[in-house]
């Protein structure tokens, strides 16, 4: 493997993060949205890679040939803030992006957005996940991906989780964030992991009717087959197993795909200071999830 470099957490506007996320600020921030773009926002683990095949395959499976068996989909839904050193930048992938719509991947906290995405009234589809699992699935990620902080040991990782000691911040301000942001942006889909993992076909068809996809059962049917887990995690294309910067030996990218995981990982006494300082952050919220279905 390439000697990546793991990096340290900073500060930056109020925000945890890593330099391979701000180093393209200005870039970033000045990215000029097409009305036709659709963004997938999520704060990291909760299902944006599911989400990213899923809107792949609805809008060009048919169209693009071998484009199912020859890129990956990191390539085909670019990462818009990600800068790492030697690779194409998430900008860069976009603005050579030759198919339309534009797919875009993005993990940003509702208050970093490029403001053309606004003004251009794009569609956004936020995925959300619940705090426990989304944890133990970030954990495992950083203990496998050679561009992100050392997580170190559970028991450290679970305070500084809660404490938004975190690559891109907070997962409480992440997901309360979007969605104040829908209430008063319609053109915003705001998912469940949750709900996905129960009924993907019921899922499939919000999405359809959102983005005003004409599809047939026969069609959703097919992609649902193809989204799945398993499906999945057998898929080079999907499975992030041509990504230079992760140890899939550590951790595989397409871990468990489960809701619940988190019962393995907290011990009681965790489960219940959590449950504590979740109920204080998320007062304000009328945002609910399930840890389990
Ligand atoms: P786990 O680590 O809990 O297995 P992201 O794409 O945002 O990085 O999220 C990765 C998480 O989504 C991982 O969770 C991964 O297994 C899960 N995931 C990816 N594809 C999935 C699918 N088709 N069904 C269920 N979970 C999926």
């Amino acid at each position: 493997m390439e000697p990546f470099e793991r990096p340290e957490l900073y500060e930056f506007h109020g925000v945890s993060m890593t330099h391979y996320f701000t180093d393209n600020w200005e870039n970033v921030q000045n990215f000029k949205a097409l009305p036709d773009d659709i963004l997938i926002a999520t704060y990291p683990k909760a299902g944006t890679t599911w989400m990213s095949y899923i809107l792949d395959l609805l809008h060009f499976e048919q169209e693009v040939k071998d484009r199912e068996n020859s890129l990956p989909i990191f390539d085909r839904v670019p990462f818009l803030e990600l800068t790492i050193p030697n690779y194409c930048t998430g900008v860069e992938a976009l603005d050579t992006l030759p198919t339309r719509p534009r797919l875009i991947k993005t993990h940003l906290p509702i208050q970093f957005v490029p403001k053309s995405f606004w003004e251009n009234n794009c569609r956004v589809v936020y995925v959300a996940r619940n705090a426990k699992d989304n944890a133990v699935s970030y954990f495992h990620f950083d203990r496998m991906n050679m561009v992100q902080p050392e997580p170190k040991d559970w028991n450290s990782f679970l305070p500084r989780f809660m404490e938004g000691k975190m690559v891109f911040g907070s997962w409480y301000d992440h997901v309360t964030g979007w969605w104040d942001k829908k209430q008063n942006y319609s053109n915003l889909l705001y998912m469940f992991y949750e709900d996905m993992v129960q009924d993907t076909g019921r899922e499939l068809e919000r999405l359809c009717s959102f983005l005003g996809l004409s599809t047939t059962a026969e069609e959703r049917e097919c992609i649902r087959g193809g989204v799945q887990f398993d499906a999945m995690k057998a898929n080079p294309m999907a499975n992030y197993s041509t990504d230079p910067v992760m140890d899939q030996k550590i951790s595989p990218f397409m871990r468990k795909g489960k809701v619940g995981d988190w019962k393995n990982h907290f011990t009681v006494a965790q489960n219940e200071t959590f449950d504590k300082h979740y109920k204080k952050r998320m007062k304000n919220s009328t945002l609910e999830f399930h840890t389990e279905i």
